[in-house]
């Protein structure tokens, strides 16, 4: 199958087209060549999709049997790919699992579940697919939503709870205590890249697929709390969680704290039994921990884990909340 992907060279998308490679298709990714060289063995497009013109007229010269975006993010651009695919076999949106926001009716959250999204990243990425599926519903375009939630590999780093930062890594592996949001309950689901790759990979040739949304997670869900130990046993070290409450964390202005307030300091999991029952490629089988090491090192290679010596805030923070007496204790 000659499939084009836009993007092709980022965290979820290089795991992606090593799969397709795998399976014998012709795969051709689109993008601007920032993000390095494609996998070997695919076929580079060297195109910005934001120079609409010549996306779209490119896309259309290549007929592709099927193709993926990774990197729509807005209605405009959903509706620049529903010109640019037009004439595709199947197409397949990459949406999030953060159109859904934070306010369940029931969890796991189905894709039937009201979508109420709480940032410009999740409200954009919902009208997108709502461009898409109106496309659909009036011409036909053969669409297929997939809403992945944490995804994580060797291209983006192990992410934590309470910030987008990397030296919580750093920390454990000098015996460092790390902060944890609350009691560090929150339940979540992560799932490895070439796991992913599995699912789209296998959506390609399901027509039967058409018109359809998938939530993209493993059914497996744990606390941040055990997400946090599991790095510990690859690391080989055991360090203390310390839990501070949300409002305190939020009252510290910590860098890049946007994250654990908008996703992670929640409940937030997903029902996958839909894209098991469509898609039985789709068989999840790296291991947290097995997922973890493979990133640490990549980490480790790329000099991607920063030194929390040079890092003041997670201590201070330590500090203050362990002076805090509890209500009832003398001092
Ligand atoms: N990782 C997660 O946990 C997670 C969870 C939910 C949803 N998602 C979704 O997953 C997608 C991200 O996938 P990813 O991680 O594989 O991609 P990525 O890391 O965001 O990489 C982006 C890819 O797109 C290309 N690109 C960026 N801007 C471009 C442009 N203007 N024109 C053409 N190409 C462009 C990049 O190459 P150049 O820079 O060289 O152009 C690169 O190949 C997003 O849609 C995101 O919403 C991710």
């Amino acid at each position: 199958m000659k499939v084009g992907i836009l993007g092709g060279t980022g965290n979820i998308s290089t795991s992606i087209v090593k799969t397709l490679l795998r399976l014998g298709h012709d795969v051709t990714c689109v993008n601007r060549g920032q993000g390095g060289p494609v996998p070997e063995g695919a076929r580079w497009l060297q195109i910005d999709r934001h120079d609409q013109d010549d996306f779209e007229e490119s896309m259309q010269r290549e007929r592709f049997d099927a193709a993926i975006d990774m990197i729509c993010f807005t209605a405009g651009e959903a509706a620049s790919s529903v010109r640019a695919f037009r004439d595709v076999g199947l197409f397949v949106q990459c949406s999030t699992v953060c159109t859904f926001g934070i306010d369940y009716d029931w969890l796991p959250a189905s894709e039937d579940h009201p979508l109420r999204p709480i940032t410009d990243y999740g409200r954009n990425k919902a009208a997108a697919d709502a461009v898409y599926l109106e496309a659909h519903y009036r011409d036909g375009f053969p669409i297929v939503i997939i809403k992945p939630s944490t995804t994580y590999g060797p291209q983006q780093g192990l992410v934590r709870q309470i910030a987008w930062d990397y030296s919580w890594l750093d920390r454990i592996r000098k015996g460092k205590p790390i902060l944890v949001c609350g009691d560090g309950n929150a339940l979540h689901q992560f799932l490895y890249v070439d796991d992913a790759a599995l699912a789209f990979a296998g959506l390609l040739d399901k027509p039967q697929c058409i018109g359809q949304t998938y939530n993209l997670v493993r059914r497996e869900f744990m606390t941040w709390a055990d997400y946090h130990r599991v790095a510990m046993e690859v690391l080989g070290r055991s360090v203390e969680l310390v839990g501070v409450p949300f409002a305190n964390l939020q009252a510290y202005h910590i860098p890049e704290f946007d994250i654990c307030e908008e996703i992670f300091a929640h409940h937030v999991i997903y029902d996958p039994q839909k894209l098991f029952r469509d898609v039985p490629e789709f068989q999840p089988s790296v291991s947290l921990a097995e997922g973890m090491a493979q990133v640490i090192e990549a980490m480790d290679r790329e000099g991607q884990i920063p030194d929390s010596d040079e890092i003041e805030w997670e201590d201070a923070i330590i500090a203050a909340q362990k002076t805090v007496v509890p209500a009832g204790v003398a001092r």
